[in-house]
This record gives structure tokens, sequence and C-alpha cells, in this order.
């Protein structure tokens, strides 16, 4: 999208005012400050949160005239000094506003949801004699955490020395979908031993599978067993979900006999520090 569009709207709403406009960018004279300092968008963000959208701009010795929030092509904020009341807002599927908290430079958008993801744009105007306009735009991911750790489905619950060993992984639903990886005797294992797939569900979630295969060879093997782990990552929220296997060589059977214990289901959720 041409980056200046919102502004470029403004200015034709303002057709007289763009010629004035156009006759101090000719002349030079502007003493610079009208700017956007910042513009804070706390991305991603998971559904059902509540954010804080910052936007902070210089104004020098200018009047401000307007300060007007986008959402993509969509005006959902306004906030007009001159008029009663200055703030006002415009429904917008995704945009839950709460009023109270917002004001000139912030918006604090309340209950997330898939439709808030998209591209936010401050755009900050002055009045006359300059009516000058500046814009500053960023991408806000949503996202939906996995809902559960992934579930791993073995063919087979006893396994002998050169078996082959196959074993799938599932991720619990989220929004993108997870990357899984697997790790053999926490090594990562090698993407030749994978199969990865990727399910989309009507309500827009997201699963992914990987099945790991490979051959149960005596140098696998550590005092009889195996680790095996699949590790669920979430873009940037890294929903992470580890779980283990363990091979071990049972005692009363067979030295080559190993049975599978699932030993540990552990699932961590953690929020990288946002910039
Ligand atoms: C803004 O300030 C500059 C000096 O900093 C001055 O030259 C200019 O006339 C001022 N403009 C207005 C509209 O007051
Ligand atoms: C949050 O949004 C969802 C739909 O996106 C809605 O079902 C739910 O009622 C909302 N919750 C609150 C507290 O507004
Ligand atoms: C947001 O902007 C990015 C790049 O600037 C673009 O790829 C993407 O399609 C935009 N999203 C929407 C919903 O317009
Ligand atoms: C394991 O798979 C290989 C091919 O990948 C096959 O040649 C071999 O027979 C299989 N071994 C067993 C015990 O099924």
């Amino acid at each position: 999208m041409f980056r200046g569009y919102h502004c470029m709207e403004y200015i034709l709403e303002n057709f007289i005012l763009f010629l004035s406009c156009l006759t101090v960018f000719i002349n030079c004279m502007l003493p610079v400050p009208l700017r956007i300092n910042s513009f804070h968008v706390p991305t991603p963000a998971v559904t059902g949160d509540s954010i804080l959208l910052r936007c902070a701009y210089e104004l020098g010795n200018e009047t401000l005239y307007a300060v007007k929030w986008y959402k993509n092509a969509g005006e959902f904020f306004r906030y007009v000094p001159a008029s009663d009341p200055p703030l006002k807002m415009f429904p917008q599927n995704g945009i839950d506003v709460d009023m109270s908290k917002s004001d000139q430079n912030n918006i604090y958008l309340r209950n997330l949801s898939l439709e808030s993801h998209g591209n936010y744009t401050c755009q900050v105007s002055t009045d006359r004699p300059f009516f000058r306009c500046v814009q500053t735009t960023r991408q806000l991911e949503v996202v939906v955490p996995p809902s559960d750790g992934p579930v791993l489905m073995e063919e087979k619950s006893y396994y002998e020395v050169g078996d082959n060993v196959s074993i799938l992984c599932n991720s619990g639903k989220s929004k993108p979908a997870p990357e899984l990886k697997w790790y053999i005797n926490d090594q990562l294992a090698q993407s030749d031993l994978y199969d990865k797939e990727t399910v989309v569900y009507p309500d827009q979630l997201e699963s992914s599978s990987l099945a790991l295969r490979f051959r149960l060879k005596p140098d696998v093997l550590h005092n009889g067993r195996v680790i095996l782990k699949c590790v669920a990552t979430l873009k940037h929220i890294h929903a992470v979900t580890i779980k283990e296997i363990r091979a071990a060589a049972s005692k009363d059977a067979s030295p080559f006999t190993l049975s599978l214990f699932l030993i540990a289901a552990t699932f961590l959720m953690r929020r990288l520090t946002r910039d």
C-alpha cells in the first residue's frame, strides 16, 4: 500500500491547504519538529490480551489538528482537540478500544482476537498555517498459543535392536501452527528422519505433526535407552512442549528387548521479552 495513503486523504480533504503546504515545502522554511518519535506496538500479542499502543510525537510550535489511528485502511480512532468530544471511535472488526484508557498518545485495545491482526497506523496532522501530516505504520501480530502440548503416538511399545522406530508427534491447535522438532538423545534429529504435515481447521487454527523414523542401532542406545523429545515452538511466543520417551533394557527379558516408558510431559510456556 502507498505509504502516505492516509496522509494523502487528509491533504485532499484540505486541498487548498495542500497548496499552502506545498508552498511551505518549496520555501523550505519549516522549523522541522513535527514528527513521530516512537510508535510502540507490543507484537506479537495473544488472543484475549489487552495491549497499549503508544504513539509519541513532537509538534514543535505547530498546533495539533488530529491524531488518527487506522487498522489497515480503516480509521478506528480519532483525537481532535478542537472537537467535542475530542475522542471518537469507529467500529471495526477485532478492535475494542477502552476509551477510558485512551488519549492523544495511547490506545488501549481490549480482548484481542485473530481479527485484531493487521497493520496499525498512527497519523498526526497539524492545523493552520502548515497543515502538515506525518504517520508511521507497524504490524501487530496476534497469535493463539497451543491449547495442549504435543501428543506422541507410537506404533508399538516394545522395540528390539534393529527395529525401526516410528513415532508421530502431534501438536496442539494454535495459530500459526507450531514448529516441531525431534531430539534424539538431546541432539536435533536430522531432517531426513522427518515427515512433516500441517492441518488447517475451519476455526482458522492449525496443528502440525512430525513423524520420526529411525533404525534402533546399538550406537543410539546409552545404557540401553534412548531419549526422544518432541519440542513444539510457536514463533515469538515460544510455547514449548517437551515429551520424553525412554527406552530401557528390560530386566526379565533378553538384553535386546527394550521397553518404552513414557516418563515425562511438561508444558512450558514462556513469553519472551517484547520489544
Ligand atoms: C516556529 O518557530 C520558529 C522558530 O523556532 C519560527 O521561525 C516560526 O515562525 C514559528 N512558527 C510559528 C507558526 O509560530
Ligand atoms: C472477547 O472477544 C470474544 C470474541 O472475539 C467474545 O466472545 C468475548 O465475549 C469477548 N470477551 C470480553 C470480555 O469482551
Ligand atoms: C501489512 O504490511 C505488510 C508489509 O508492510 C504486508 O505484507 C501485509 O500484507 C500488510 N497486511 C495487511 C493486512 O494489509
Ligand atoms: C527398517 O526400514 C528399512 C527401510 O528404511 C527396511 O529396509 C528394514 O527392513 C526395516 N527393518 C525392520 C526390522 O522392519
